[in-house]
């Protein structure tokens, strides 16, 4: 089956890169595809070299070889991190943009990070996406096309992932941020994002046709986090999350994560009418459960995480097919293999 979008149920840093270049491999994707806002994402993880990976725009999904990587449309591109990430992991033959991207440019970063209401009452990541989408929006913004340094990367990625998706190629749509800080599903408008970050806005960010979609992993973090303002039930102190050694620090802006204790099930609940998942994967049970850090064999669940997968298979209504548990590539339970 050719398509898999992967999207997250919460406030976002869930493990979604990770599990998107654990798919890549898998599954054998041809081509993957970010969706999302643009550069306020933060995907990490390590690979079994110890190589730290971190990226902000392109698909984690180039630790296969052989997938193809692509930005989809719908996001915005910055350059200069844009072709830093493809240097680093040396993927100039391999990327391509959509020509029709929106440009992030230094002023729209310097008022994203100056701007009073963005920085204290949104408290964004200051990456210069609300300005650079309202730019867009406004139709002001530059597009990939518009720019030499993009211009031999640009193409029509719709094109591409339908095209391929229709040849029966496996397809992957990474999302990025979280449900709940989705623009106009969530209650706490203005603490949001500027976009949904939703199953239906990530096929919309890549122009998939979702005759083509076949599964979508909704990835449920065991312990949610918030970065910046905004409620986030069953909140634990900042100074419990150091003593258990499970505190949280922001992938772009290392500000710390705020924690939750737990799952809440209503959020998780309005996450899987919102996306409609086929597929869950439950992300960070090493701290949710210390004993399950480094675990990849089925049989060594343990009780605390196997009663967990229970009850959030209960919430969604979707199985839990994919286990993270722990910071490496390779700690994954995979119960689809
Ligand atoms: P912005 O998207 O940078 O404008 O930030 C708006 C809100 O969304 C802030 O609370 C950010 O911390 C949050 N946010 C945006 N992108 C991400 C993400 O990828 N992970 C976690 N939080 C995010
Ligand atoms: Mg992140």
């Amino acid at each position: 089956m050719p398509v898999t979008v992967i999207v997250d149920a919460f406030w976002g840093d869930s493990g979604k890169g990770k599990a998107c270049a654990h798919l890549a491999t898998t599954l054998d994707a041809s081509l993957a595809v970010r969706a999302g806002v643009g550069t306020n994402a933060g995907a990490s993880f390590t690979l079994p070299d110890g190589t730290h990976v971190k990226q902000r725009q392109l698909p984690t999904a180039w630790v296969n070889p052989k997938t193809q990587l692509a930005v989809g449309p719908g996001v915005l591109v910055h350059p200069d991190t844009l072709l830093s990430e493809m240097e680093r992991y040396g993927l100039q033959d391999r990327t391509t943009i959509d020509h029709r991207c929106g440009v992030i440019t230094a002023e729209d970063i310097e008022a994203d990070q100056q701007d009073q209401f963005l920085r204290d009452v949104v408290g964004t990541s200051g990456s210069g996406v609300g300005p650079a989408r309202a730019r867009y929006v406004n139709r002001t913004a530059s597009q990939a096309r518009d720019h030499a340094s993009l211009a031999h990367l640009s193409t029509d990625v719709a094109v591409e992932a339908n095209r391929r998706a229709a040849a029966g190629e496996e397809v992957l749509i990474e999302g990025a941020q979280g449900t709940q800080l989705s623009v106009s599903f969530s209650y706490e408008y203005p603490c949001t994002t500027v976009k949904n970050c939703t199953t239906a806005a990530a096929i919309d960010d890549v122009g998939l046709n979702w005759r083509h979609l076949s599964d979508v992993l909704l990835v449920v973090k065991a312990m949610p986090t918030r970065v910046g303002q905004g409620p986030l039930p069953h909140e634990m102190t900042h100074a419990e999350a150091e003593a258990r050694g499970i505190a949280e620090y922001g992938v772009n802006t290392g500000r710390p994560r705020r924690k939750a204790h737990r799952i809440d099930d209503d959020l998780l609940a309005y996450a899987a009418m919102l996306n409609g998942p086929t597929k869950i994967a439950l992300t960070f049970t090493d701290h949710y459960d210390p004993a399950m850090r480094g675990r990849t064999d089925p049989a060594h669940i343990t009780p605390r995480v196997r009663d967990l997968i229970t009850h959030v298979e209960e919430v969604t209504g979707a199985p839990v097919t994919m286990i993270d548990t722990g910071p490496l590539l390779s700690h994954i339970i995979d119960l689809d293999r």
